[in-house]
């Protein structure tokens, strides 16, 4: 039966992608630059906050659409770093969630003080106020000298923050009330010199953290480690990946090691959900199950 203009037309305008789809198609192709120049691979990202991430650098890069952006990817490293700055979020405090780091203190100290030696890591460490909050807490009790705590993140920016370990003052009022509510057994001001109107991290704590780059994607495991705290960075991640760094965590734990999500994640939904039991299960503490 011949087709009809009428019925030619509606199947031209059936192909017709709608903008969603031109936007996603565009994403998608943004993505694969950046893997195939970079080498960083955003593709598992959750979508959605990726896509508002990639307008607001639009915006701030006053370019007009998203494939003008794959040139400026291409040939521009500076612009790829700005890029870069625009996809992470370093969102992050001292102590935060207070009840997680007084849960640590009273269940997983214990356990820590049995290893003569103690290896943590912090994965998604952003500008490094968590590894200081938990350096102080291992100070507090008795074990910062035994403990050796790496401190990672993907963002060279961040890192270097936290290396330098300076923040802002007007930060403090409100680390002081997070540290107190963390069950803090001192004061808060033992920790860092004020400087040029802001606050220097003390170096007894620093002394105890490595800061360095680590791409949860795609490098290696970490060795033996007896605490692994990734909070508020699985989050930004599809299923797919969630899983991929959480079997890359269960490889890096000891036997028995402990594992510490943000109170948005879980290991629930997870296929590493049997390799690991609940400690407490409203902070997201977990630890590597023992089957022998
Ligand atoms: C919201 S911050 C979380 C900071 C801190 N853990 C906290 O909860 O306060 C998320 C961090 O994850 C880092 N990140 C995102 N993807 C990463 C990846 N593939 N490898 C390493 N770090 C990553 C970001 O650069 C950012 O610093």
């Amino acid at each position: 039966m011949p087709i009809t203009n009428a019925k030619k037309q509606q199947n031209k305008s059936d192909k017709r992608n709608s903008k969603e789809d031109l936007v996603d198609f565009e994403i998608s192709l943004l993505l694969k630059a950046v893997l195939f120049c970079y080498d960083y691979d955003f593709r598992h990202y959750s979508r959605a906050s990726l896509t508002r991430r990639i307008f607001n650098c639009l915006e701030k890069s006053q370019i007009d659409t998203i494939a003008e952006m794959i040139p400026k990817i291409i040939y521009d490293a500076d612009f790829f770093e700005l890029f870069l700055k625009e996809m992470s979020i370093t969102v992050t405090e001292m102590f935060r969630d207070p009840l997680v780091f007084k849960t640590l203190r009273n269940q997983v100290v214990t356990q820590l003080k049995t290893y003569s030696r103690i290896n943590i890591w912090h994965a998604g460490c952003a500008t490094g106020e968590e590894a200081y909050s938990l350096a102080i807490l291992l100070h507090e009790e008795g074990l910062l000298s035994r403990c050796q705590i790496y401190a990672t993140d993907f963002n060279n920016h961040s890192l270097s923050i936290a290396e330098h370990g300076i923040y802002k003052a007007e930060k403090i009022a409100g680390y002081t009330r997070n540290y107190i509510s963390a069950g803090g057994k001192a004061s808060f001001a033992d920790y860092y010199q004020a400087k040029h109107g802001n606050a220097k991290m003390k170096n007894e704590l620093k002394q105890h953290i490595t800061f360095a780059h680590h791409n949860l994607i795609k490098d290696q495991c970490f060795a033996q480690m007896h605490l692994i705290i990734c909070r508020n960075v699985l989050i930004y991640f599809d299923r797919k990946l969630q899983d991929q760094v959480l079997s890359l965590f269960k490889q890096s734990l000891h036997h028995r090691g402990y594992l510490v999500l943000g109170d948005k994640e879980s290991l629930e939904f997870s296929n590493q959900k049997d390799n690991f039991t609940s400690i407490a299960k409203n902070q997201r503490i977990y630890q590597k199950a023992c089957y022998d």
